[in-house]
């Protein structure tokens, strides 16, 4: 297993440019299933959740080209002979987004039998608003040997309203709604900008949908879909994951080729903690040279302040003075990263979904394990600032969501190396978009 060694101590200078988000590539590709003809997304980030759903996709007799050293990352999905509907335990199990295919293969296929994705560290998961709502299309739904199984002749439109706001499951549901019969009203959506990506791409697809990026979402059914080209969005969580990078470190680091407008409660958050920014249409530039101060966050579902950069954020308020409460509202279990920190010498309390963090407290290197996707960004940011080195075990958590990453720290100064199982040579590194 690969490892980072990271020593820390140099403020990050210069610009880094984001990659495309990984959490709209992902419902994208699953979009391709709703047609026999080929999908073009462009921007697809080069990370380890993508080529999982690449596997995914060409077990059902997908043909998937993964973009990789092409001009824009070009992606061609094309589900012209769609054989077999399942997705199977053994690739669920590392990626729980596959459960995203369960809706386009019910409305295409008829038919769909999907591994439940089981819990991961940060929770428990489970898909039962995916299924509720599924059902409430028309689809017979089974259960048995650890898969669901749904089937429908026909999805009919129906009123739906989650029980609470789920993205992929607004994602799954607005998928399978394209192809259903009649109009589908879906209530209480997620409204995050990757719902919105989605919504975008199916549109070109030739769906009906309206409201996209607010709580009511109505689609208008259609006979079927056509192939489409589309642009994935920048991924705003890496964006802010590089934005508490420069803050923390008290760099001068330009992030570019991101949606500002994307990270509105994140960026206000952090001017409360006293970082000076200065944003464009496409870029934030951060310095972060005077003293920081704690300020509280409690994560909600979009426009509020991300549960993704929940942890990155608690390493930033390791180096706040004073006292700064971080509330978790959207999993249960998502601060496996403190005790991490902790060990390398911040004061964070936890008490059920609150942690306390009290500062600044000096950071030393050490030995850590990473644990899930956003905890490991959060045990980087920390050893950019600590004194010495840390060693980071288990980083294949953080290739399933950051393209690159090391790279992209060592191209703004940070003193970073990936040591372990030699990698195998990287496809040609991708035409700058
Ligand atoms: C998406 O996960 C993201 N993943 C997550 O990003 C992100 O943390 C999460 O949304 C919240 O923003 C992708 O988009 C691929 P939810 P998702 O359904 O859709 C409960 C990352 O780091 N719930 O919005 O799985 C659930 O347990 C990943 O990139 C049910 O109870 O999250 C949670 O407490 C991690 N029943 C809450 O809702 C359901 O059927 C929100 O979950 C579905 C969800």
């Amino acid at each position: 297993m690969d490892k980072f060694v990271i020593r820390g101590g140099n403020p990050l200078l210069g610009t880094v440019r984001i990659s495309g988000a990984k959490n709209a590539a992902l419902p994208a590709m699953a979009a391709a299933l709703l047609t026999e003809e080929p999908v073009i997304l462009e921007n697809v980030p080069q990370v380890r959740d993508i080529e999982t759903e690449r596997k995914l996709l060409a077990t059902m007799g997908a043909e998937v080209e993964l973009g990789y050293g092409r001009a824009q990352h070009r992606t061609t999905i094309c589900c012209r002979n769609p054989a077999n509907p399942e997705a199977s335990y053994d690739l669920v199990k590392t990626m729980r987004a596959s459960t995203l295919v369960l809706g386009p293969l019910v409305a295409r296929m008829k038919e769909a039998r999907v591994s439940l994705p089981g819990g991961c560290a940060i929770g428990a998961r489970p898909i039962d608003l995916h299924i509720k709502g599924l059902e409430k299309l028309g689809a017979r739904i089974s259960q048995e040997h650890g898969y669901i199984e749904a089937r429908a002749e026909r999805l009919r439109g129906a009123q739906i309203r989650f029980d609470r706001i789920t993205v992929t499951g607004t994602e799954d549901l607005l998928m399978a709604a394209t192809l259903a019969e009649g109009e589908t009203v879906l209530e209480n959506c997620a409204r995050e900008p990757e719902v919105v990506d989605l919504a975008a791409l199916l549109t070109k697809m030739g769906a009906r949908i309206e409201g996209a990026g607010t709580s009511t979402i109505r689609v208008q059914g259609v006979e079927q879909l056509h192939g489409a080209r589309h642009r994935i969005i920048p991924d705003r969580i890496e964006a802010g994951t590089f934005v508490v990078a420069g803050a923390l470190t008290g760099g001068d680091l330009t992030v570019a080729g991101c949606e500002p407008r994307h990270l509105d409660a994140l960026l206000q958050k952090i001017q409360e903690c006293g970082i000076r920014i200065s944003v464009t249409d496409d870029s934030i530039r951060v310095t972060g040279d005077g003293p920081l101060k704690g300020a509280d966050i409690a994560t909600e579902e979009y426009p509020g302040f991300a549960t993704d950069l929940q942890a990155q954020y608690m390493a930033l308020a390791t180096q706040c003075d004073g006292v700064s409460i971080v509330d978790e509202h959207i999993f249960e279990n998502r601060f496996m990263h403190a005790q991490e920190l902790v060990r390398m010498g911040a004061n964070i309390k936890i008490e059920s979904h609150r942690a306390t963090v009290r500062g600044k407290t000096p950071l030393s290197g050490a030995a850590v394990l990473a644990s899930d996707l956003r905890a490991s960004a959060s045990l980087v940011l920390a050893a950019l600032v600590a004194d010495g080195e840390t060693i980071i075990d288990r980083v294949y958590h953080i290739d399933r969501g950051y393209e690159r990453i090391e790279e992209k720290l060592r191209g703004v100064g940070a003193q970073i190396r990936r040591i372990g199982e030699l990698l195998p040579k990287r496809a040609a590194s991708p035409v700058a978009v």
